[in-house]
């Protein structure tokens, strides 16, 4: 069974331990018809929770990321058990950043979402998904994730932008990708301590 979101196309595996769903939980994007998708996938040897390990961390963006992201606060009063909320600032340059408030929650086991909700983009959502892909020849987990970025604005630059979308996903794509980079090495690590029995943390 197959499945097309207009942004991922979706094939369904039988993974053991899950219950098989009629279709993927798509959460709330921006209209297509007012946004730009770009997605980016990099494989590594973890399993699906070392990813979403990763994105659950807020705090990592700053020190992980530095040329990214600065100025980042959780707020804590505004957090749930279902719902973290976090002030960030994007860095476009040194000495220059755009401050949002964004939100990341879990639908499921395997994919996080991070939803702008206030300042430059609101609306715009990143999708990460995690899904294994069996052992490699050493026994090891992999595990390949998918990452959807739609982006949209209020602004009327973006409406002129979005039509130039095959110009823009490039751009989208370099640092989706240079962020996973990083985070992937975020990712591995954390399967390596576990499966030697060492944890940095809780
Ligand atoms: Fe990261």
């Amino acid at each position: 069974a197959a499945h097309d979101d207009g942004v991922l196309l979706w094939v369904r595996v039988p993974t053991q331990g899950e219950v098989t769903a009629d279709a993927p939980r798509i959460t709330r994007r921006p209209d297509a018809a007012s946004s730009v998708a770009a997605v980016v996938e990099v494989a590594g040897t973890c399993e699906p929770r070392d990813i979403i390990a990763n994105r659950l961390d807020p705090w990592h963006g700053s020190w992980f990321h530095p040329y990214a992201f600065s100025h980042l606060t959780v707020d804590e009063a505004a957090s749930t058990d279902e719902v973290l909320t976090v002030d960030v600032t994007f860095r476009v340059s040194r000495t220059w950043g755009v401050p949002v408030r964004a939100e990341f929650a879990c639908p499921d086991a395997r994919t996080i979402v991070m939803t702008i909700t206030d300042g430059e983009g609101a609306g715009s959502v990143v999708e990460t998904h995690a899904t294994p892909l069996g052992p490699d020849a050493a026994g090891r987990p992999r595990t390949m994730m998918v990452e959807a970025t739609v982006a949209t604005s209020e602004r009327t630059g973006f409406a002129v932008a979005r039509h130039l979308a095959p110009l823009l996903r490039p751009a989208m794509r370099s640092t989706a990708r240079r962020l996973w980079v990083d985070d992937m090495v975020y990712a591995e690590r954390s399967y390596l301590l576990r499966s030697r029995g060492e944890s940095y943390g809780v």
